[in-house]
C-alpha cells in the first residue's frame, strides 16, 4: 500500500468514528487535493460545508477543487457568493479576479483584485496585476487600467467572421412603420445629423426591445435594420447565452459587445432575450444572475461610448424579461410588434412574390381573407401557392402565372399562428401591466 493510500485511509477511518469533525474532514479534502484527487476532494468539501455552511475556508477549498476539475461555472457561483463576505480570504479574490478576466469582465476583475491587495498585500499575483494594469501604480493609489483593450483585441479578430452583412432593407419589410421610424430616430438620424442631436442635448444610446407573437418579423426587421444602415449584424441567440452561463462557451458578453464596437456601425441583436429573463427561477441567482448583470453593465457601457452600435433585442415572452432591462439607457424603448394589419399583409405578400410569375394579383383582396395572419403566415401562403402552381405546371407542362384565386385558395389551407400568443399575452396585459408596458397589446385587443 502506498503512503498516499495509507494517509487517506487513516483519515477516512478516523472520520467514520467522528463524522462531524470539521477540521478532520477539511484535512482529508486538502490531502486529496495534494494527491490530485479533486473529485473526491470536492465531495469532502461539500460534506464539510453541510457541517459549517458559512465557513469561508471550506467554500474556498471547494471552489479551488472545482477549478482543478475545470468546472468553472460551479467555481464561479461559489466565489461570487464567498467574495461578498467579510470572512473571505484574500486569495479567493485573486482567483475570482482571474475567472472574471477570463470572461472578459476586466472592470470587475480589477475591483476584485484590488480588494485582494487591500486585504493582504502578500496575495499579489504579478502576472494578473500586469494583465489588469494594477501594479506598482496601485501602491500609491494611482491605478492604471489601460491594458484591457489591447489584450482582448486578438480574440475579437478570431471571430470577426461571424459579423453578417445583411442584404435586406426596410423596403423588404412589410408594414412596421412605427418601428422603422423609431429605429431611424435612434440610430440613422444620429449618424446622419449628430449636430442636431447635440444642439438639443439629446442623448443617444439605449436599445430597443421588440416583443410580440412569433412570426411577425422581429428577427427579420433586426436584420433589415443592419441592411438599411449598411451596418454589420451580430446575432446572439438563446443558446449562445446559455452556453456562456454554463461556461460551455469561450465567447462572453464583453467580447461580443467589444466585437460590435470594433465593427461599427453595427447592429447587435439579442434574439429570444427572455432566456436572459431574471424572472426565470433558474436565472435569478448564481451564475445566471451573473450573466444578466454582466449584460446590463455592458448595455450601460454602450450608452456611454455611444459609438454606432445599435442594440436590439426581441422576445415572444416579455413577461419573463427582468424589469432592470428597461431602465433608461438600457432597453428604454419597449415596442409591441403586432401581426401585420390589412395594408401590411398586402405588402408582405407583394414582397414575397417579387420576381415570381404573377398576373394582376389583387393584394388587398388576399389581405382581407387573411385576418390575424402573421408575416410568416403570409409567407407560408405564398410558398403554398407556389408549390401548388408548380405541381400543376409539371403535370400540364405549361407554366402559368400566379393569380388572386391561387393565393386565396392557399390561404384557406392555413390557420393564423398568432392566436395562442394573444391568449397568454391578454392575461399579462390585463393583470400585470406595470408602467403601461402592454398598453399597445390592450389597444390591439380593443380592451
Ligand atoms: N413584416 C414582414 N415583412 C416581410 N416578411 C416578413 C414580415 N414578418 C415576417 N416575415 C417573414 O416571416 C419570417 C419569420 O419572421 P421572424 O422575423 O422570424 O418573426 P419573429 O422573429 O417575430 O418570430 C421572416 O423570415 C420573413 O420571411
Ligand atoms: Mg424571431
Amino acid at each position: 500500500m502506498s503512503p498516499e493510500d495509507d494517509a487517506i485511509r487513516g483519515l477516512r477511518e478516523a472520520l467514520k468514528v467522528s463524522p462531524d469533525n470539521l477540521p478532520l474532514r477539511v484535512h482529508l479534502a486538502q490531502t486529496l487535493c495534494n494527491y490530485g484527487r479533486f473529485d473526491e476532494a470536492a465531495t469532502e468539501y461539500r460534506s464539510a460545508l453541510s457541517l459549517s455552511p458559512e465557513n469561508a475556508d471550506v467554500k474556498f477549498g471547494l471552489a479551488s477543487a472545482y477549478l482543478s476539475l475545470d468546472e468553472q461555472s460551479k467555481a464561479m457561483v461559489i466565489l461570487e457568493d464567498l467574495c461578498r463576505s467579510a470572512a473571505a480570504p484574500a486569495k479567493a479574490f485573486v482567483v475570482f479576479a482571474k475567472l472574471l478576466l477570463g470572461e472578459g469582465k476586466v472592470r470587475d476583475a480589477v475591483i476584485q483584485y484590488k480588494e485582494a491587495l487591500e486585504r493582504d498585500p502578500a496575495s499579489a499575483d504579478p502576472i494578473l496585476g500586469d494583465q489588469l494594469g494594477v501594479g506598482e501604480a496601485y501602491q500609491d493609489g494611482d491605478v492604471v487600467e489601460g491594458r484591457s483593450r489591447e489584450s482582448t483585441q486578438p480574440e475579437i479578430e478570431s471571430f470577426v467572421s461571424e459579423v453578417e452583412r445583411p442584404k435586406i432593407k426596410f423596403e423588404d419589410v412589410g408594414g412596421m412603420d412605427k418601428l422603422k421610424e423609431e429605429i431611424r430616430l435612434k440610430i440613422l438620424y444620429p449618424l446622419q445629423h449628430p449636430e442636431m442631436y447635440k444642439a438639443y442635448g439629446k442623448k443617444i444610446g439605449g436599445g430597443i426591445l421588440m416583443y410580440g407573437p412569433p412570426g411577425c418579423g422581429k428577427t427579420y426587421l433586426a436584420r433589415a435594420t443592419a441592411g438599411e444602415l449598411g451596418a454589420g449584424f451580430i446575432s446572439v441567440g438563446i443558446s449562445d447565452v446559455l452556453d456562456m452561463w454554463t461556461g460551455q462557451s469561450e465567447r462572453n458578453l464583453a467580447q461580443i459587445f467589444e466585437q460590435a464596437r470594433y465593427n461599427k456601425p453595427c447592429v447587435l441583436f439579442f434574439d429570444e432575450v427572455d432566456a436572459l429573463g431574471g424572472r426565470r427561477s433558474d436565472m435569478s441567482s448564481g451564475a445566471g444572475r451573473h450573466v444578466i448583470n454582466q449584460f446590463l453593465s455592458e448595455m450601460d457601457g454602450v450608452e456611454k461610448s455611444n459609438d454606432g452600435v445599435l442594440v436590439l433585442a426581441a422576445t415572444n415572452a416579455p413577461w419573463h424579461v427582468d424589469p432592470a432591462f428597461r431602465r433608461p439607457g438600457r432597453f428604454d424603448r419597449v415596442l409591441f410588434v403586432p401581426p401585420p394589419d390589412l395594408e401590411a399583409r398586402a405588402s408582405v405578400l407583394r414582397i414575397h412574390l417579387k420576381g415570381k410569375p404573377q398576373d394582376a394579383i389583387d393584394f388587398a383582396q388576399v389581405a382581407k381573407k387573411t385576418p390575424e395572419f402573421s408575416g410568416a403566415d403570409m409567407k407560408a401562403v405564398v410558398d403554398q401557392a407556389i408549390e401548388e402552381k408548380l405541381r400543376l405546371a409539371l403535370k400540364e407542362g405549361i407554366p402559368k402565372p400566379l393569380i388572386t384565386r391561387d393565393m386565396i385558395a392557399a390561404a384557406k389551407t392555413l390557420r393564423p399562428t398568432t392566436r395562442e400568443w394573444f391568449s397568454t399575452a391578454r392575461n399579462y396585459a390585463i393583470y400585470s401591466n406595470q408602467g403601461g408596458i402592454y398598453d399597445d397589446v390592450l389597444k390591439y385587443l380593443n380592451l
